[in-house]
């Protein structure tokens, strides 16, 4: 095959999905370049996961950085729009959910080159949510739609999209959660916080729902410092919640460990082995569910459902009396073990890349 593929990262959450479809492009030496838009660009949030998945470096990094939602995309755009012109691909593949995933699908469908997007389909049907608004506009400008569970297909179907555009492969984010967890575990990471295995909680806070807003996010954390008295709880803080917090002058109780964020060995590790993960995030829904460990979404809304329906996860809201009667349950040890889904075995890039194949063959 000798189509150049053009594959696209932006965010912390995008190395993860696309690291297994760029290493097996590799293994079958199909030709590809790798952009980085550099939504993302502290070491943490970006340098340190693709050391630790085995990424190669970037071909081109656009340096975007950060901005509100309109500068940002548009400045991803202008610069994904040279790439294109340049490298001319004949196919887009872009992940997830965030700024860089939309910009650069709308970006590539105009230049009438055909766009893949890896995690199609999740819908919180909530568009307040930016990435909501993310994944609906990159699904609807995709020729090759790659879902990673049975409700992706039933919403795009809804949404009009063509059947024969959608292909149920399995969770490219569980490929890479699969094949670093032993090692990760190995590595101890509990030592640094001077915690062993099962003897502690987890908690992860970005969504701007949640953190952008005192009189949420205050109570939120208050909940979390009592938590805390009878399970001491990780805390690796995202830039913005951290600059949040700092401006509210928000308190945290000892037993609440603060720390920047982790590199994903170090993060996969601890959540490996953790107790229970408190959390706003998409992904990690996920990754709990796989690992069997019991997640509580600090959310009223979740676009991953089999998370719920099979999974180890239940959404609490922000409200301080559910997230504590929870707590108190999984403490008790009665929680679902949940089961995992369907094609979260390890090797959705594996059927991603079959497929890509089979389109241009
Ligand atoms: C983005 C994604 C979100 C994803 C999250 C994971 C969108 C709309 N949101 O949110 O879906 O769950 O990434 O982290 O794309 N900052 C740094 N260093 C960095 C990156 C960001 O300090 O390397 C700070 C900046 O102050 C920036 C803020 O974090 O303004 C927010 O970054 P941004 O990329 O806009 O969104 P996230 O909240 O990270």
């Amino acid at each position: 095959m000798t189509k150049l593929i053009c594959n696209v990262v932006g965010a912390r959450p995008n190395f993860m999905k696309m690291a297994p479809v760029v290493l097996e492009l590799k293994r079958r030496r199909i030709p590809q370049v790798l952009v980085h838009t550099g939504q993302h660009y502290d070491t943490n949030m970006s340098q340190i996961f693709f050391d630790q998945l085995g990424m190669p470096e970037p071909d081109v990094y656009l340096g975007v950085g950060s901005d509100t939602h309109a500068r940002q995309t548009a400045r991803i755009m202008a610069a994904f729009e040279e790439v294109c012109q340049k490298r001319q691909p004949d196919l887009v593949v872009v992940g997830g959910d965030v700024n860089s995933t939309m910009a650069v699908a709308l970006v590539a469908a105009k230049l009438h080159i055909p766009v893949a997007h890896v995690e199609a389909g999740l819908r919180s049907f909530d568009r307040t949510m930016p990435e909501e608004i993310n994944r609906v506009v990159a699904d609807h400008l995709s020729e090759l739609l790659f879902t990673t569970e049975e409700s992706g297909k039933e919403n795009l179907l809804k949404e009009g999209i063509e059947k024969q555009k959608i292909h149920f492969v399995g969770n490219c984010m569980v490929d890479s959660l699969l094949k670093h967890v032993d090692v990760a575990v190995k590595r101890s990471p509990w030592d640094a916080f001077d915690l062993t295995p099962r003897s502690y909680g987890l908690l992860t806070l970005h969504r701007p729902s949640n953190v952008d807003d005192p009189k949420i996010l205050k109570p939120l954390i208050e909940v979390v410092n009592r938590v805390s008295r009878n399970l001491p709880i990780v805390f690796p803080v995202h830039p913005r919640t951290r600059e949040r917090m700092k401006k509210s002058g928000i308190k945290v109780a000892p037993s609440l460990i603060l720390c920047d964020p982790l590199p994903y060995l170090d993060f996969i590790g601890l959540m490996a082995k953790a107790r229970l993960v408190l959390t706003d995030s998409g992904g990690i829904q996920e990754e709990t569910t796989v690992l069997k460990v019991p997640c509580l979404t600090l959310r009223w809304n979740t676009e991953r459902p089999i998370t719920l329906t099979s999974g180890t996860n239940r959404l609490v809201g922000t409200d301080p009396q559910k997230i504590e009667r929870s707590v108190t349950q999984i403490l008790k040890g009665k929680w679902p073990k949940g089961k995992r889904p369907r094609f979260w075995d390890g090797k959705a890039a594996v059927r991603i890349v079959d497929v890509i194949q089979k389109k241009f063959r």
